[in-house]
């Protein structure tokens, strides 16, 4: 308990907090680009059975689902709480540009992480609706107006359908392009920054990391955004 305490009394622990977040939520992220990667080499019988794997784990989803939902919500609270104790004048580094050093750690990315953040928070409100709460079509087509699903494995979910209705409007392909950019923006940052949160500080290995937050922003940002592109200009030539 005391530990717990400490962790939440200090500064320094609401940044350890959001570094371990951040990172468990880059885990997700890649695991969710690997399997939406179907959309681009798969057919749509491959997505529609990968997106119902999830439901087939029964009520273990919905505690997935719930830590997932924490870990968010952990992120969010503790990134806002470092920035507004940056803002009440404890912290210089968003006033001052100049470098810190190499690798410099005041980049646009580092910069503008709240905001990027907030956009990304914006979008994943959006992204649900679309998606996870959006219409919800058996495998013929019938919108099926509940949200729950028969579980005898023949009533599938074609949420394949709902994603490409999703990307056949151009307002969503920038809106979408807009968002995974930032969040690669977001990650290049986050993703090195998190290992100084947590005081992994290496001559030797520091500047690995932030070589390897560039590459895990550009791949996670570009992953992201070949998706809906693809799919937009796919439909768009059929
Ligand atoms: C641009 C390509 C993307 C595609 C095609 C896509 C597709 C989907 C689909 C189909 C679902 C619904 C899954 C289901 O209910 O069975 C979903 C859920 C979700 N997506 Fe995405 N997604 C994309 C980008 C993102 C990004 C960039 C993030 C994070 C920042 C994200 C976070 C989530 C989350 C948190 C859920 C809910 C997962 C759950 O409740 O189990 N997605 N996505």
């Amino acid at each position: 308990m005391t530990f717990v305490r400490a962790i939440f009394s200090s500064s320094v622990g609401w940044k350890m907090i959001n570094a371990v977040s951040g990172l468990s939520l880059i885990g997700f992220i890649i695991v969710h680009l690997v399997g939406n990667l179907i959309l681009l080499t798969g057919t749509s019988e491959a997505f529609n059975q990968y997106s119902h794997f999830y439901e087939t784990v029964g009520s273990l989803l919905y505690v997935i689902e719930l830590m997932l939902v924490s870990i968010f919500i952990l992120h969010i609270v503790t990134a806002v709480t470092v920035w507004f104790s940056k803002q009440m004048g404890r912290d210089i580094s968003y006033k001052n540009s100049a470098s810190a050093g190499s690798p410099s750690k005041k980049t646009w990315a580092s910069q503008t992480m709240i905001y990027s953040g907030l956009v990304i928070l914006v979008f994943l409100i959006l992204h649900l609706v679309d998606f996870k709460y959006g219409p919800h079509y058996d495998v013929s087509n019938e919108i099926v107006t509940t949200q729950l699903h028969l579980s005898d494995g023949t009533d599938v979910r074609d949420m394949h359908k709902t994603v490409i209705e999703v990307f056949q409007r151009p307002v969503q392909i920038i809106w979408y392009s807009i968002a995974v950019l930032l969040l690669g923006l977001h990650l290049r940052h986050g993703f090195w920054s998190a290992f100084q949160s947590l005081g992994l500080n290496h001559p030797k290995y520091t500047p690995i990391l932030f070589r390897l937050g560039i590459m895990v922003g550009i791949i996670i940002g570009l992953g992201y955004l070949a998706i809906p592109v693809l799919i937009y200009l796919k439909g768009a030539t059929s």
